[in-house]
């Protein structure tokens, strides 16, 4: 038997993808998980489906429990495919059901599935006696889409948090208590960092309203659900959405002939002197989905780029427009990098950086063709400016 029963008739029904390695762009290295849940009182709900064309392996783990003709509702948390898209094959398996879902959900669900299906729309507050049990509705917009909603089940202490408290990571095991914990966090922040990171202001207005339920137990649409550490889980939240920082700073560049590189190393030894963790990344070796989990709690972010015809380093292009949609808040930022002839990079990165939300200094440095002795002492003092402002911030 593959599904698992979470709590006295609530069933975990999902799929896991141990093998997806790319999820829109975000480097899934761990694989995933797509959470579908069963909640059998009287009458029987199901709460979300899995991404196409894994339905069958849905439909296989709710028959393990009770003839799938015999679901009453559907609820839709979310409308991104990976949690609606195989809605078909349910309804084909059960005919008799009701499909429930957010007014925005309404609107996302028509213009992926036109009219096949009749949605019927569930406000905050809303519930549903299913006999024994109760799902209660709370819309919680865009976290992580305009249609996203949370369902809480108030008689087992549950809430199904859909995209909030997920990670990806593909595991046999279903509880947080069971898997490795620092891999768990890891998954927790990266899936945060790339997923939520822009959406700070909704998660904290979502934990305060989550503040008012009593919680024992989160079932997030991806990964583990928390039991024993959902405290943690959502002190990191707290964090996170605040863009609490830790004393690091991350210099992040790409090269073409090592001047840029030179510079960051120069930047990298001056800060380590001034006693800061210092990170190196170098573009194009790295992937983007670790790199902004790194960004996620840094201080500061320098960034290096070389000209390319005029313009800046794909690579760095890439990062910093993956940077941009992020919105990452409460970070130093600083631009340098080389040019031959006309320049160009490190104004168009400086600009990058400010569009993205960072609090770029004045001083962008850019030398011509290899870095000098001039060029290396503003580099170090720099640092120091950067090393000042990051233990200001950090309250030193
Ligand atoms: Fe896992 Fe926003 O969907």
């Amino acid at each position: 038997m593959n599904s698992i029963e979470i709590a006295p008739n609530i069933f975990w029904v999902g799929y896991v993808d141990w093998d997806v390695r790319d999820f829109h762009g975000y480097r899934t290295g761990r694989g995933t998980t797509y959470n579908a849940y069963l909640v059998v009182g009287e009458k029987i709900a199901l709460i979300d489906t899995v991404k196409a064309p894994y339905g069958h392996v849905l439909l296989s783990h709710v028959a393990e429990r009770i003839d799938p003709a015999r679901i009453d509702y559907v609820i839709s948390n979310h409308t991104e495919p990976d949690h609606s898209g195989t809605l078909e094959d349910v309804r084909a398996a059960a005919p008799n059901a009701r499909f429930l879902c957010s007014e925005k959900g309404k609107v996302g669900l028509e213009h992926y599935y036109h009219a096949a299906f009749d949605w019927q729309v569930v406000k905050a507050g809303d519930h549903i006696d299913l006999g024994g049990l109760t799902l209660e509705f709370l819309p919680t917009p865009m976290l992580h889409w305009p249609d996203s909603m949370f369902t809480y089940v108030p008689e087992r202490k549950l809430l199904f948090s859909m995209d909030a408290f997920g990670q990806h990571l593909a595991t046999n095991r279903r509880f947080d208590t069971e898997v490795e914990h620092d891999v768990l966090i890891q998954e927790t922040k990266t899936y945060y960092a790339n997923i939520i990171m822009h959406l700070g202001s909704v998660v904290q207005r979502t934990l305060k309203a989550a503040a008012e339920m009593d919680i024992e137990t989160i079932c997030p649409s991806h990964g583990i659900i928390w039991t024993e550490h959902r405290h943690e889980a959502m002190a990191l939240y707290r964090d996170w959405a605040t863009f609490k920082p830790q004393p690091k700073v991350l210099v992040v560049y790409d090269t073409m002939w090592r001047s840029t590189e030179i510079m960051a190393e120069t930047l990298v030894e001056a800060l380590t002197r001034e006693g800061l963790t210092v990170k190196k990344f170098r573009l194009g070796i790295n992937d983007l989905t670790m790199l902004v989990t790194e960004v996620l709690d840094a201080a500061a972010l320098l960034v290096g780029a070389p000209t390319l015809n005029n313009n800046l380093m794909p690579n760095v292009a890439a990062f910093l427009t993956y940077l941009k949609g992020l919105r990452p808040r409460h970070k130093v930022g600083m631009a340098f990098g080389s040019y031959g002839w006309s320049g160009g990079a490190v104004p168009q990165t400086a600009a990058l950086l400010k569009e993205a939300g960072l609090d770029v200094l004045e001083e962008e440095i850019a030398c011509v063709y290899r870095p000098d002795a001039d060029t290396l002492k503003r580099l170090r003092e720099a640092a120091q400016h950067v090393a000042q402002l990051v233990k200001n911030k950090l309250g030193e």
